[in-house]
């Protein structure tokens, strides 16, 4: 099953894709993981990226587009992929048409001071997983690994209200498009906790 998760910055698309990689057993691919990644490994993607990146801005389609389509032509995508954080504009979103098609695209509900609450307590681990202060307990390393648990360099709160602006002016527009194109599920996550939205959500993917 071929999958995307849209939502605004925090919206907690990351956190579940983690949980569906493990029910289902296909890959989650989170664009913004694999800018980070190249970022750490001084790559020239992560070059050219983390400007754009540190400043809450979306790096250019150019650079992303192919990534992806090289990313999903991997042997591990063949029975199905999450896709989290991608396509992030009208551009991207018809230039995968021309590559892939996906079974449906699932919207993250979630209301503004909500998510600036939620990012700014925000904490992840190398291994890929993600955190809260609000539900950590205190605790500082990851649960799964024992890494020491750090906080996003784009978790600030001015780049977070930055990401929200340029959420609702690039990102947004693709509810209507892929509520249009008939593909659109949307997933409600206010006042709702991590397993009932996730509860909802394998149902959700289990009816494709
Ligand atoms: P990316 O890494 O994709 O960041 P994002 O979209 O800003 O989304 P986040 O990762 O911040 O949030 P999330 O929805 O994954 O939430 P999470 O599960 O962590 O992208 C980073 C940057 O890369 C972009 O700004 C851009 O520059 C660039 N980029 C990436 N893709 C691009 C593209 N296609 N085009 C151009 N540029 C691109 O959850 C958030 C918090 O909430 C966590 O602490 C979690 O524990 C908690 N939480 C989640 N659900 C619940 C719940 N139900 N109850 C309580 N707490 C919850
Ligand atoms: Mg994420």
């Amino acid at each position: 099953m071929k999958i995307v998760l849209l939502g605004a910055p925090g919206a907690g698309k990351g956190t579940h894709a983690q949980r569906l990689k493990v029910d289902f057993q296909i890959p989650h691919i989170s664009t913004g993981d694999i800018f980070r990644a190249n970022i750490k490994a001084g790559t020239a993607l992560g070059v050219k990226a983390k400007g754009y990146i540190d400043r809450g801005e979306l790096v250019p389609d150019e650079l992303v587009i192919d990534l992806v389509k090289d990313r999903l032509a991997q042997k591990d995508c063949e029975k199905g992929f999450i896709l989290d954080g991608f396509p992030r504009t009208i551009h991207q979103a018809e230039a995968m048409k021309q590559f892939v098609s996906v079974d449906a695209v699932i919207n993250f509900i979630l209301k503004d001071e909500v998510i600036i609450k939620r990012v700014s307590g925000r904490r992840v681990c190398s291994c890929g997983e993600t955190y809260n202060t609000a539900l950590l307990n205190g605790a500082t390393t990851c649960a799964k690994c024992g890494n020491e648990l750090y906080q996003r360099a784009d978790d600030k709160e001015e780049t977070i209200k930055n990401r929200l602006q340029v959420y609702y002016k690039e990102t947004s527009p693709l509810i209507e498009y892929y509520k249009n194109n008939g593909l659109l599920l949307d997933l409600d996550c206010n006042d709702r906790s991590i397993d009932e939205v996730y509860s909802d959500l394998n149902a959700m993917v289990k009816k494709l």
